[in-house]
């Protein structure tokens, strides 16, 4: 078959880890018989310096046109501006709201070789195998934002809102992927502050009885789910949450994986189209210097398959392939450990690529 995918490389590392995953994919391509005609677009920083927009028209078009989207990362030190007009980050969140994909995956998952490379004990690790479903197109993300002077000086704000049917569609995704794995689905909220947790809370409760009772659900608060990701990790199975505090729990659990290049995300909406993205940033750190991890990418590029092209065998087969490069010790320095050279991101995209 033919498909065609959009690859947005973005800022910083973005570029560099994007460019394994579409390696990798021709690998795929070329051992099952597909093809895969790449469409490179504009997103982020590097889009701003050439057409002044974070998201240019051109880019949406390529991305309502294709089978899937494959994004790397936005956003740098050159855009940080915090009174500039135009940020990066902007391009992000209006690609995920024009296709509509208000539901991000977020696998946690621990490769048994990767156990002493968190900085967590290995014994609390055993076992851990979760899922974040965080709602990725509504509240204080995408509220009203206010920036105004009066006579006291300045002030700000942002507004977080989310409807019904935007809590029930998310809450009913995750539910159904919960039943498909260990049937356990975790509400994590701020219930005793926040109104719109209370409107989650009494919305999730309301669905789980009616239409999940065969599943396990609880709830948590947010600050005390912070804390248990850590104490014990192993016992969640789906988490479900809305966007802000799924994106912070999500960076706290990539370090119970060993490291932010190690996670991979989808995004989906109602249809087959996603968009599939390390939850990494562009790291502007190392970036350049060939160090960034491409594994959450490569993974990435695995959900794509799985989910946007119904490839199953080929998802497992680069799944597969990325565990045989972290059997081999062919790792980038974010996760090496003890001898273990650290290796360029370009050796470990190629080691994954020849193992398909
Ligand atoms: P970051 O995720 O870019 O980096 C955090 C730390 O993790 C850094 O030390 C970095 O070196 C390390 N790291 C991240 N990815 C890595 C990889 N693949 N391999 C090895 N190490 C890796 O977060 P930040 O520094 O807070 O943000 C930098 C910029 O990225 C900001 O402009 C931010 O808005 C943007 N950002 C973009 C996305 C996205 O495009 N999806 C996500 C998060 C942050
Ligand atoms: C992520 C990022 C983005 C988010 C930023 C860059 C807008 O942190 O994808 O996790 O907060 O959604
Ligand atoms: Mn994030």
């Amino acid at each position: 078959m033919d498909y065609t995918i959009t690859a947005l490389p973005g800022d910083g590392i973005g570029p560099e880890v994007v460019a394994e995953a579409i390696k990798v994919l021709h690998a795929v391509g070329a051992r099952y018989g597909h093809t895969f005609t790449i469409r490179e677009a504009l997103i982020g920083g590097i889009a701003i310096d050439q057409t002044g927009t974070a998201l240019p028209e051109a880019t949406v078009a390529a991305c309502q046109d294709c089978d899937a989207v494959l994004l790397g990362a936005v956003g740098g030190p050159k855009w940080d501006d915090p009174n500039a007009k135009v940020r990066p980050e902007q391009g992000l969140l209006g690609i995920r709201k024009a296709l509509g994909l208000y539901a991000n995956l977020r696998p946690v998952t621990l490769h048994p070789l990767l156990l002493d490379a968190s900085p967590l004990r290995p014994e609390r690790l055993v076992d851990v195998d979760l899922l974040v479903v965080r709602e990725l197109t509504g509240g204080i993300y995408f509220g009203e934002k206010r920036r105004e002077q009066d006579a006291q000086g300045e002030w700000a704000s942002d507004l977080c809102v989310y409807t019904q049917a935007e809590v029930e569609r998310i809450v009913r995704l995750a539910a159904g992927l919960a039943r498909q794995r260990h049937g356990h689905l975790t509400l994590v909220d701020k219930a005793n502050v926040l109104e719109t947790s209370r409107l989650w809370r009494s919305i999730a409760t309301r669905i789980m009885r009616e239409e999940f009772s065969d599943l396990q659900y609880d709830w948590m608060l947010v600050d005390a789910c912070a804390m248990h990701l850590l104490r014990r990790p192993s016992d969640f199975d789906v988490i479900v949450t809305e966007n802000m505090f799924g994106d912070i729990l999500t960076d706290e659990a990539s370090m119970l994986a060993g490291s932010m290049g190690m996670l991979p995300s989808a995004s989906l909406g109602s249809g087959k189209m996603g968009l599939y993205e390390p939850i990494h940033g562009s790291a502007p750190d190392i970036a350049g210097q060939g160090k960034a991890n491409p594994l959450a990418t490569i993974l990435s590029t695995a959900l794509l398959l799985r989910y946007s092209l119904g490839l199953e065998q080929e998802a497992r087969a680069v799944e597969a392939a990325v565990s045989a490069v972290l059997e081999a010790g062919i790792v980038t320095g974010d996760i090496a450990r003890g001898e273990q050279r650290a290796h360029s991101t370009v050796e470990v995209g190629s080691a994954v690529a020849s193992r398909i």
